[in-house]
Order: structure tokens, then sequence, then C-alpha cells
């Protein structure tokens, strides 16, 4: 079975990167990864191929930036073409960014100019099954993270998550809210499969390397004696206004705890132009870094005191770990990460208050949610097997 494992900027690649090497192993199985491009920085993709021990991409589409429009037409248009030439029984879709829906979009309306023959016993896509019995002359496409949903349209990641799940013929969720959501919007129960956070699997994965780099002493910090900073949402970095008072807050929060700050490159433009990055980078108690390789980048998370985020994986991550993480912004897909874990949504009106009381020992405490154990690439390609062969 030829799978197409689509991989496109940072947050995809911890997620391909356990289910590549659980195929991997399987001897029907043949994954091929696609990278369409739309992170191209060493430190924002290359480094993290080599730290997931994973292969150089199979097929690289080059896609770079563009608008939101630009970016997903020229995924569909590179993709496209690679899909009929190349014909894969399955696209695995991660994640919620441009290149997810984009190759979503191709794959979905494909139809192989040779169809593989149904009566082959080598053909991997079973006429019977029930998902797609109409047209075995195109791929299956499966979402992995299906379901989650910040139920904020404006979020440009919101509209690639109802597209993709729309059109997504397996949807793989990783918490029984994601199995919820689907099922308000009329999915068919037999596409819908829990099967977990993959994330964690990457995590438990590399947890020897995470513990052992003790990058925090580089920067001169203690063991939970930081806040990690990350911050790249549209909402927080592209109006000026607001990055200016998130600034100013930082600021104020570098004086009773350091702070430790890897920057996005669309945050580092933000910053840029509005003179900011100097004022932070110069400001006692804040330390500016290049967005970090992931084991180095875990290590943070693993000793931090708290993390100040607007990302959805490190929401995630810190619930596993019990780590408190402080979320800028109004709402999350991943609510699980408040309902079960140690998340909580702020805003600049409350998010001091909310340190200030984890800073005296009276953080929220949380548990694991269930299925997040490490074991998710497993039970997907049980699922293939289940669903296609
Ligand atoms: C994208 C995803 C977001 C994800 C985030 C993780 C969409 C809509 N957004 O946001 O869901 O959480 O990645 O990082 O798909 N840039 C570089 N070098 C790079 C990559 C980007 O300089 O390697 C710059 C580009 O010039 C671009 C800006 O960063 O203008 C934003 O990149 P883009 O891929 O559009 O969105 P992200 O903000 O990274």
């Amino acid at each position: 079975m030829l799978i197409h494992l689509i991989a496109a900027a940072r947050p995809n690649f911890m997620k391909i990167a356990p289910l590549y090497h659980a195929l991997e192993k399987e001897p029907w199985a043949e994954p091929i990864i696609v990278h369409t491009g739309q992170h191209y920085d060493l430190n924002m993709s290359d480094v993290f191929f080599q730290d997931l021990e994973l292969p150089e991409p199979h097929i690289h589409l080059g896609v770079g930036s563009g608008t939101h429009a630009e970016q997903t037409g020229q995924v569909m248009i590179a993709y496209e073409k690679i899909a009929h030439e190349a014909k894969p029984d399955l696209v695995i879709v991660v994640g919620d960014v441009n290149s997810t829906v984009a190759c979503t979009l191709a794959a979905s309306k494909i139809t192989y100019t040779k169809p593989p023959n149904p009566t082959n016993p080598n053909n991997p896509i079973n006429p019977t099954n029930p998902i797609n019995p109409t047209n075995p002359n195109r791929p299956f496409v499966a979402h992995l993270e299906a379901g989650l949903r910040s139920f904020d349209r404006t979020m440009p990641e919101e509209i690639n998550r109802l597209v993709t799940d729309a059109l997504a013929d397996i949807l793989w969720t990783p918490s029984v809210d994601g199995d919820e959501n689907l099922m308000n919007e009329g999915v068919p129960l037999e596409k819908i499969q829990r099967v977990g956070n993959i994330m964690i699997d990457s995590l438990e994965m590399m947890r020897g390397r995470i513990e052992d780099v003790e990058i925090y002493k580089n920067y001169g910090l203690g063991r939970g004696g930081y806040g990690l900073v990350t911050l790249h949402r549209p909402s927080n970095v592209d109006n000026p206004e607001m990055l200016t008072l998130l600034c100013q807050m930082l600021q104020r929060i570098g004086k009773k705890l350091p702070l430790l700050f890897p920057v996005h490159p669309r945050t580092r433009k933000c910053l840029e132009n509005t003179g900011l990055y100097e004022q932070l980078n110069n400001c006692d108690g804040i330390t500016l870094t290049e967005p970090l390789n992931y084991v180095n980048f875990m290590n943070l998370v693993f000793n931090c005191r708290a993390a100040i985020t607007d990302s959805g994986g490190i929401q995630e991550e810190t619930t596993y770990l019990g780590i408190p993480c402080l979320t800028l912004r109004p709402n999350t897909e991943r609510p699980i990460t408040i309902k079960q874990g140690t998340n909580q949504l702020c805003s600049i009106d409350n998010l001091e208050e909310i340190l200030n009381s984890i800073l005296s020992g009276r953080g929220k405490i949380g548990s694991v949610p269930p299925l997040w154990d490490g074991q998710t690439a497993t039970r997907i390609v049980r699922s293939i097997r289940r669903y296609v062969l």
C-alpha cells in the first residue's frame, strides 16, 4: 500500500514521525513523506527531520510563503500532479495548517486515469469497503487529529479543520470531544476512530534525549526557575497594539520570573516591524532565541515553571507533563486540556494574576486524558488495516 504522509509545517513533523516509523516496519506498507515546503527555514523544518530520525522527504513540493489562497492553491496544484503520477492508495494529512486542507482537497477530487483493478488480489483498496464503495479510483484520505474545534471561524486553522474533516474518509481523533464534534456535524460513525494523541508518541520516543540535553543551563536558568513563552497566532502578533501590550506584560513578568522566548519567524517579523524586538532583547529577565529543534525545545518545556503560549501542541504537551500552561487565547480547540489538564485560557487582563497563583503554589492540578500514552501510531496502523486492507 502506497501511503503519502503529508508534512508541511513545524507542528506536523512530530505528528508524522512516529507514524512513519511504525508504518516502515509493516511489510504491506510503503510510507512516503511529502513535504509541501510551507515551513522552509532550517530551524523550522530540517532540524525536526534530523531530531525525529526521519529520512529526507521523498517528495518536496517547494511551496513557500504566501497569502492563504496562494499557499493553499499552490500546494493543491503541486500535490495534484504528484498524486496523479504516484497514485497513492492512502493520503494521510495531519493537523490544521494550510497544506492539510490543500492536500485533502486535491486528493479527494482525483480520479486516477488508470484505476486500480478491483479484482486484482494485490489491489490494496478493498472494493467492498463501506467507506468509499463507489469510487475506488481515488486515494483514501485520512485526517490525523480530526474533530478539534475552537468554534472560532476567525482562525484560519478552524476553517482548515472544518473543510478537512468534511472531506476526509477516515477521521482519527485524539480525544472524546473530537468524536462528539464530528457526530454533531453529522459525520457517519464508521468514519470516526479515536486513536489518541500522536504528539505523546513523539515525546515518549525522544524522552531519553530530551531529558539528557539540559539546554536550560545554557541560558543560565535553573530547573523549574523560568517561564517558557511562545507566541505566533495572527490574533496575538499581527496587530501592533496587541503585540505592544503583550510585550509590556512580558516585561513585567520577567521581573519576577525569568522568561525564555524562542521567537517564531512570523512573530519576529512583527516584532521587528514595530521596533519591539530590540526592546524585548534588551530587557532584563527576558531571553529571546531563534526557534529551537524538537529535543532542545522539549527540554525547555520539561523543566519550565509554566508555559505562556498560544500554540496548540504546547497545550497538550504541558497537560501530559503536568506543567501549568497559560494559553493566551479566548478559546481552544483542545478543551480536554482545560477540562482535564493543566491548561487555562488567559487574556492580558488576568494572566499575571493566574501566574501569581501558580508561583505561590496554588496552580491547577490536572490529569492525563485517556489514550495519550505513546501508543497512538500502533493504533493507527491497526486502523489502516481494518479500514483499508
Ligand atoms: C502555521 C500554521 C499554524 C501552525 C504554525 C506553527 C496555517 C494557516 N498556520 O502558522 O496552524 O500553528 O504554522 O508554526 O497553516 N516563515 C518563515 N520561515 C518558515 C516558515 C514561515 O520565515 O520556515 C514566515 C513566512 O514568511 C510567513 C510567516 O512566517 O509569512 C507565517 O508562516 P505561515 O506558514 O503562513 O503560518 P504560521 O504563522 O507559521
